[in-house]
């Protein structure tokens, strides 16, 4: 079992990082897994595609799944593929969940995908009590995401280090997402609005425009786009509460937004951590 080597790498006196994916690996991830190996003596990497974070009606059956093609790109990357069924994750009579309050429901992607983080949170912990690893890496492309496990981790006196990477692009700006893959060509054109506002946002964010005029700017620049089917929202938040902001008192600032174009779900950020 997975477990037994790792603790016993782990009373060898080597170090263990985790990087867990629903695997369709992309640059990103393979980014943390870079970090992970330069860092860790032990790399292992988790493939779930974890139902529990998708609701009813979301793309959990579409989502993409290639693992014989996702194992050779980390042949020689990682040390370990831990790459379980639902069903030994969940097994019938399953009832124990993990929720971070204040920060999952109701704000940014929480107020669009009920019960999203409580999936997420459940299933990290899992895989920290199952890898054991010193460290773990998440990508900042789902900010609300590191924020909750970051949470997470401090809460429940974790002794896992949560590692947080940037986001990687496309050259056009596109945040890597395993989701591009659902894009037609009109609809990636279109995808690179996002970041798109999200720079315009954060631009006059440096130089002294307060949230309600980023805001503006964002929701102009996606409302005037094609394709774009949904804005659900994009705007200036406390990077910390993810609470949205009236005024800019302190860096750094989170400009975050999710668009859908057709039927996929798109979600980017941007820090400003610096005022002009
Ligand atoms: O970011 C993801 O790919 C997933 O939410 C994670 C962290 C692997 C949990 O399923």
């Amino acid at each position: 079992m997975l477990q037994d080597i790792t603790s016993r790498e782990r009373r060898r006196g080597r170090s263990v990082g985790l990087v867990p994916t629903m695997g369709a690996l992309h640059a990103g991830h393979m980014s943390l897994i870079k970090r992970a190996r330069a860092e860790n003596d032990i790399v292992v990497v988790s493939i779930f595609v974890n139902p529990a974070q998708f609701a009813a009606g979301e793309d959990f059956n579409k989502y993409p799944r290639d693992l014989a093609s996702d194992a050779g790109m980390i042949q020689d990357k990682a040390d370990y593929l831990f790459a379980p069924e639902a069903w030994a994750l969940y097994p019938s009579g399953y009832n124990t969940w993990v929720y971070v309050e204040g920060l999952s429901e109701g704000k940014l992607c929480g107020r669009f995908r009920p019960g999203h983080f409580k999936g997420v949170a459940t299933i990290v912990l899992k895989l920290f009590n199952i890898i054991q690893p010193d460290r773990a890496y998440f990508g900042l492309k789902d900010y609300q995401q590191s924020v909750i496990i970051r949470k997470m981790a401090s809460d429940l006196d974790l002794s896992v280090d949560i590692v947080l990477c940037p986001t990687i692009r496309e050259p056009d700006g596109l945040a890597m997402s395993s989701r591009n893959a659902y894009l037609a060509p009109e609809e990636r054109e279109a995808a690179r609005a996002l970041y798109e506002a999200l720079q315009a946002g954060a631009g006059l964010v440096r130089s002294g425009a307060g949230p309600e005029k980023a805001k503006t700017e964002m929701q102009k620049i996606l409302s005037s786009r094609p394709l774009i089917s949904e804005i659900q929202y994009a705007s200036v938040y406390n990077p910390e509460t993810l609470e949205e902001l009236s005024a800019i008192e302190k860096t750094p600032v989170l400009l975050a937004g999710a668009i859908r174009i057709g039927n996929t779900r798109l979600i980017d950020n941007v820090l400003v951590n610096e005022l002009k």
